[in-house]
């Protein structure tokens, strides 16, 4: 375990702000976690646990003791037939573990390739793309509760939803994930179905496809709309796609027969967020440092120099606008830390 005081979070945090913390601890070994809470929760500061920043906008230097999680390995834990459990640290690179189940030809991981972030921050919003959730290829997650220690859960107990977990709820600032454990497949189905995949795909000018097939596409797809936080801070989709009831967008639906929308919960239609903000003249503006991506306009961005309030002023202006057009109020996928 290390420990910092007065600690920048700059590269640590994929819009690249200059916010600092009063802590920050980084845990390279499960066994470190409950000296590190117990550390934390004696500087009676707040804690914050952190794992690639990627999901993050500080609006502010950080008054607390931010706990990051940095323990690796990737390993079989167990396998039959027909499918592998895969266990994986917190602290692994998302995109490496995908790379890894990839290029041993296990399935189940592909649709979800270039996500920015770590194994462990995957399962507090139930990550998604093109088809596929978390939750999916979920079997368990380990973890440590701040007051009853650690324990495991499985997909019921973490009550995922559409970006929602119990983590991100009942248990939110309680609890902190150690590994999560991927259940997939050694006979791998593919799911092409979403989006531009099958377009992507047959440019290959191939006849049968392989997991790797659809991991190249999705790279290719996400690489052409959304930016490189390495070049451009951003924090992928600024927003949630809003989820309304059945009545309430079929009234949307005769202003607005264009609209974008998608099955959703029972009772509910989810739309898309993306279109919501272009309506309302928002993509690619640039407002001071900050504005929305020119290729897709959920994704806000630093042009460099932002600052954590700029980039909130203007997630709050696009909410407004939203509003005011729609009805309907946006709300961030992004954990907004204040
Ligand atoms: N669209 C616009 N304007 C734009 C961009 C998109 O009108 O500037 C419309 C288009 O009609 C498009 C639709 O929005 O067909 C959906 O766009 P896209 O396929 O890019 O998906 P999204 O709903 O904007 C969601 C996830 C992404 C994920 C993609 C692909 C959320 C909040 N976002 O975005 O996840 O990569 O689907 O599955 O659910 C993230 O969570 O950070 C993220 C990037």
């Amino acid at each position: 375990m290390q420990v910092f005081k007065d600690f920048d979070l700059r590269h640590h945090n994929s819009f690249g702000l200059a916010a600092r913390c009063a802590y920050f601890v980084r845990i390279d070994d499960a066994t470190e976690i409950p000296q590190a809470v117990d550390m934390a929760t004696h500087l009676g500061k707040p804690m914050l646990v952190l794992g690639g920043g990627s999901n993050m906008l500080f609006t502010r230097d950080y008054d607390g003791t931010v706990l990051h999680m940095a323990i690796p390995g990737i390993e079989i834990y167990s396998e039959n037939e027909d499918e592998v459990i895969v266990e994986a640290g917190a602290g692994v690179v998302w995109h490496e573990l995908v790379l890894w189940a990839v290029a041993k030809g296990y399935g189940g991981l592909e649709n979800l390739s270039l996500i920015p972030g770590t194994v462990g921050a995957s399962p507090i919003q139930n990550i998604g793309a093109y088809g596929v959730e978390l939750k999916d290829v979920f079997h368990k997650l380990r973890g440590y509760h701040f007051d009853k220690g650690f324990m495991e859960f499985d997909a019921i107990a973490c009550g995922f939803g559409y970006r929602q977990s119990i983590f991100k709820s009942e248990l939110k600032g309680k609890f902190l994930v150690s590994a999560v454990f991927f259940r997939l497949q050694k006979k791998p189905s593919l799911k092409t179905t979403y989006g531009a995949i099958q377009e992507e795909l047959e440019k290959l000018g191939k006849s049968d496809y392989t997991i790797a097939d659809i991991s190249e596409v999705v790279c290719r797809i996400r690489q052409s709309k959304l930016p490189d936080p390495s070049t451009i801070g951003n924090a992928g989709s600024f927003f949630k796609n809003p989820e309304v009831e059945e009545e309430a967008y079929a009234r949307l639906k005769i202003s607005f027969p264009d609209m974008p929308a998608y099955p959703a919960k029972t009772g509910f239609t989810k739309i898309s967020a993306a279109w919501l903000i272009e309506q309302c003249g928002w993509k690619g503006k640039v407002v001071g440092h900050t504005g929305t991506y020119a290729k897709h306009a959920l994704v806000l961005v630093n042009h460099g120099g932002a600052s954590g309030p700029e980039i909130w002023a203007l997630a709050k202006e696009i909410i407004g606008s939203v509003f005011d057009k729609f009805g309907i109020q946006l709300e961030p996928e992004v954990n907004i830390i204040s």
